[in-house]
């Protein structure tokens, strides 16, 4: 299997704005197309409910932010796109998780940690104030993306840490249970997205208070952008680009040439109001179609729950099979089959040994300059010793050709061996190729 699963999950806590959009749906929806990839893109409910006991208002983001994405181009044919809360598996896993996560590996979790530090400053009590739920935030979060084994997990820097403790999560749980249930995921850290200013010329961000709503309707849109901040050039006089929130989140919509239009107009002049007038265009172009999907999606949430529960129904394909061979494993089992080992971990064990009963095939280096092979039994006797070869490529080919036509093909490039019976040596050279045989059939 080739492809590179990627999955993402965005905590429904609030409602997008621009910045949301050009520095992560954007990117995320046009990287979904890319062929060669698998993606999952869901609903972090369960996480939503850490920060957020306003039970209206997780509805109303879920809302938001699943009409949202589908306005904005995501397509759900192409990608998988659910809500974590409609797969029951996820919580079943993340228990599994938290059994083999060390209670020390979340001690050390920066958002934890973040409120601890708060309140010794504070001068009160250690987890004042801190639920289990902030703790166990990155077991659950560890189970959304072992769930699916997928390979990559577009985060910011802030998240990178999470996945290093889902990495530790997977092999914990491999280790103790004996195969290869998961793959160790990896932090897909885009460092050159853009981060577009807010009203006031901060980071726009929620917790300034200063976005603009992804799809404000239209007049709304028009006000918030006459309100952002500029300076207090008049008209006629240049302006500068540098540092102007207009002109930066004018740049993350518009082309090259757009852009270098706005840049001279600034030079000769332009007045404010005027910019303003270009930047609402400009935005309005590219939101207004989704802005129509956005609301209709909004006015018959019916189509979204629709939608939603087919992604649920496809995400569910995955993770039912996989909560199954979990159960067994851990020792979840039907009581009717008796007690046996987890097949898994026989077969792991099993493959184990046969390796190291394996002979094996030596080449080095020797100090006359010269190159040779070995064939050394999997209790260390020597069973074939060859003459010396001017390169490690000839030696390399002696033991193909070895390999593919038998010892006759190689005799002349042999030393003799003491003490070895010649059954001693086709026993193991045909363990190997057994072995290879086996190899290639699974
Ligand atoms: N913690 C992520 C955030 O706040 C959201 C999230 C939850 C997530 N589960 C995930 C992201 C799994 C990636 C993979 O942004």
């Amino acid at each position: 299997m080739s492809t590179t699963r990627f999955l993402t999950g965005i905590t429904p806590s609030g409602t997008p704005h621009l910045g949301n959009y050009a520095g992560m749906m954007r990117p995320a929806i046009q990287a979904s197309l890319s062929p060669g990839v698998e993606n999952f893109y869901f609903l972090a409910d369960y996480h939503a409910l850490i920060k957020c006991q306003e039970p209206e208002r997780v509805q109303r983001s879920t809302i938001e932010i699943a009409a949202s994405w589908l306005a904005a181009g995501l397509d759900p044919e192409q990608v998988t796109f659910y809500r974590q809360s409609d797969i029951p598996e996820i919580p079943e896993l993340t228990w599994f998780l938290t059994c083999v996560t060390g209670k020390g590996l979340l001690n050390r979790a920066h958002a934890y940690k973040a409120s601890v530090d708060k309140n010794m400053a504070a001068g009160t009590d250690p987890d004042d104030g801190v639920t289990a739920g902030l703790f166990m935030y990155p077991v659950l979060m560890g189970a959304d993306i072992l769930a699916f084994n997928a390979h990559k997990v577009p985060v910011g820097r802030d998240q990178v840490q999470h996945i290093e403790m889902a990495r530790d999560m997977a092999s914990s749980f491999n280790h103790i249970y004996g195969g290869e249930f998961f793959t160790l995921p990896q932090a897909a850290v885009e460092d050159n997205v853009a981060t577009l200013p807010g009203l006031d010329g901060r980071k726009m961000s929620k917790s300034y208070n200063n976005t603009i709503p992804l799809f404000a309707p239209r007049e709304q849109l028009r006000k918030l952008i006459n309100g952002i901040a500029t300076d207090s050039r008049g008209p006629s006089e240049p302006k500068d680009t540098e540092g102007s929130a207009l002109f930066q989140i004018y740049q993350a919509f518009a082309s090259e040439a757009e852009t270098a239009a706005l840049r001279q107009a600034y030079a000769d002049g332009i007045a404010w109001g005027d910019a303003k007038q270009v930047l609402f265009d400009r935005i309005d172009r590219e939101l207004a179609p989704m802005r129509a999907r956005y609301e209709h999606l909004t006015a018959h949430p019916a189509e979204l729950e629709d939608i939603l529960q087919a992604g649920a129904a496809k995400a569910r394909r995955l993770t039912t099979p996989l909560l199954r061979t979990l159960r067994a494993a851990v020792g979840l089992r039907s009581l009717a089959q008796g007690v046996a080992p987890a097949k898994a971990a026989k077969a792991a064990k099993a493959a184990k040994a046969a390796k190291a009963a394996l002979p094996s095939f030596k080449q080095y280096r020797e100090a006359d300059g010269q190159f040779y092979f070995k064939l050394v039994a999997a209790d260390g006797r020597l069973l074939l010793q060859s003459t010396g070869f001017a390169a490690p490529k000839d030696a390399g080919q002696a033991i193909a050709r070895l390999q593919q036509q038998g010892l006759a093909a190689v005799a002349d490039q042999l030393a003799p061996v003491d003490g070895v019976a010649p059954h001693d040596v086709a026993a193991a050279l045909q363990a190997l190729a057994d072995a290879a045989a086996a190899a290639t059939a699974a």
